[in-house]
């Protein structure tokens, strides 16, 4: 179902604002209405009204109210013939809010009540018999739990497809070495291609993450009513089968005050926007001269209104810095729901703004990266340069005295002193000849020399998951 996403109603918005904030006496507009001897102030009206943001909700609002209707008429608590037209009246709504020509009022105060004053207007009183065996608690939380798992899979199927982009980058470049890093130093080299995959795998939990939350969305709430359940004989397996929910959920104060899923929908895009977040970070430093590994295309890059010569990385750092505000929402949701009793309470209506954004920012941060990565060049020249560190392969030589059965310790204190004479002596390690080698320990033998290549490094790391060109094409081939 396509999310429907209007502008909030300036008009309707600003007409509230002019009107002054006493009382209105004109007739009662509020469904509720009946209990009250005065209307609604407009500063309160305003001030509660989430339909700037909830509707968005209402795909999801009239799929819950055709199904909730059909099931009402079915169990014979309203007449057939009611129900028919409030479906009919209910489908021409979902058009005219998907056309824009819905006419959004402050006054609605949610998409619940916009929908149904709409309803009403149309079929008259009949339309007032929707709302039968059901309260806005259960079916916000219906919208809520349907909108999340329709997001999770719009979410897992751009995972998928950033996961793709890693892959074809990785496999263009399948070969280039790069230096990898332990505290941002070289620490030994690695293939280019794995580390993109090292990508690939947290892309890969994250998805896993959202499914299982997805897992636990699935529930359906309608039929909870305000918090106690229904006094009429409604049958919600038939809403769930409509709905396509796996699970009814089995206890009506939960339900109606459960915003978990959000919180974990939340908390994996937390997560996943972390991942991008690490990703962007080393893309921003791989952009900068200090590092030369890829250069952004142009189309992907930005200006300084100042400075004519240079070329900044804005994507990425944007990607980098709306991770904060998705750990924001997640912290807002969490704050939100602390210390609420049971059941509904009106806090709740804070959780949408922080849902949507974080939808918003992560499939915003997933759609332009997985449009930039494979458009990145790779300098794969300045990579193997500085994967030439002459140092990159110490771990190496005391691997390979290892292999002659020194102890790790030793061998490790062996090379230790190479370096240090390198460094005094100005050298790298692979200038020292078998003689200077063989001063430091006699275990070094003729074959030390063509241990000692970057190749040969990368090769030997074929346990588990290393770096050896044998594995990361394998890798490539298992996940592509
Ligand atoms: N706009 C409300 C929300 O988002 C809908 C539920 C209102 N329920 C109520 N009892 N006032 O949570």
């Amino acid at each position: 179902m396509p999310s429907t996403r209007k502008k909030k109603p300036s008009k309707a918005t600003a007409a509230a604002k002019r009107r002054p904030a006493k009382p209105r006496t004109t007739k009662p507009a509020k469904p509720w209405q009946g209990r009250f001897a005065a209307a609604t102030a407009p500063i309160v009206e305003e001030f509660t009204a989430s339909i700037s943001f909830d509707q968005r909700l209402a795909p999801y609002d009239i799929a819950g109210s055709l199904a909730h209707c059909r099931m009402l008429a079915s169990c014979g608590i309203i007449p057939t013939a009611d129900s028919k037209r409030i479906c009919r009246a209910l489908e021409d709504i979902g058009k005219e809010i998907t056309a824009g020509s819905f006419k959004f009022s402050s006054r609605d105060e949610d998409i619940h009540m916009a929908i149904e004053r709409r309803l009403i207007e149309k079929i008259g009183a009949t339309g007032g018999r929707l709302h039968t065996a059901r309260s806005r608690n259960d079916q916000v939380a219906l919208d809520l739990r349907m909108f999340v798992r329709e997001e999770i899979g719009a979410i897992l199927k751009q995972i998928t497809g950033f996961q793709k982009s890693l892959v074809r980058l990785a496999r263009k470049n399948v070969r280039v070495v790069m230096p990898g890093y332990t505290h941002l130093q070289r620490a030994q080299p690695v293939l280019f291609a794995h580390h993109l995959l090292a990508y690939h795998a947290m892309l890969e939990r994250d998805g896993e993450r959202l499914t299982d939350c997805r897992r636990r969305t699935d529930v359906l709430p309608l039929g909870s009513g305000a918090l106690a359940g229904t006094t009429f004989p409604i049958d919600p397996s038939q809403v769930a089968r409509e709905l396509r929910f796996t699970r009814i959920s089995s206890n009506s104060l939960d339900a109606v005050s459960d915003r978990d899923f959000i919180v974990e929908m939340l908390a994996g895009c937390s997560l996943l926007a972390m991942h991008l977040s690490r990703l962007a970070e080393e893309l921003v430093l791989w952009s900068s001269s200090e590092f030369g590994f890829v250069t952004f295309p142009d189309e992907f890059a930005t200006g300084s209104s100042i400075m004519p010569q240079k070329k900044n990385p804005d994507v990425a750092e944007l990607v980098r810095g709306k991770t904060g505000r998705t750990y924001g929402n997640l912290f807002a949701v969490l704050t939100v729901l602390k210390g609420l009793p049971l059941a509904y309470n009106r806090d709740l209506q804070e959780d949408k703004p922080p849902l949507f954004d974080t939808v918003d920012s992560i499939k915003g941060c997933l759609g332009v990266l997985t449009d930039l990565i494979p458009r990145l060049t790779v300098n794969a020249d300045t990579m193997r340069a500085a994967a030439g560190d002459p140092f990159l392969l110490a771990t190496d030589v005391a691997d390979y005295l290892v292999t002659k059965g020194l102890p790790f310790r030793d061998a490790h204190r062996v090379v230790g002193q190479a370096v240090r004479q390198c460094l005094r002596e100005g050298r790298s390690l692979q200038s020292l000849n078998l003689a200077e080698w063989r001063n430091l320990s006699d275990s070094f033998g003729r074959d030390f020399r063509e241990w000692l290549t970057i190749e040969a490094a990368l090769a030997r790391r074929a346990a588990g998951g290393g770096t050896a060109p044998a594995n990361v094409a394998r890798r490539l081939r298992e996940v592509g």
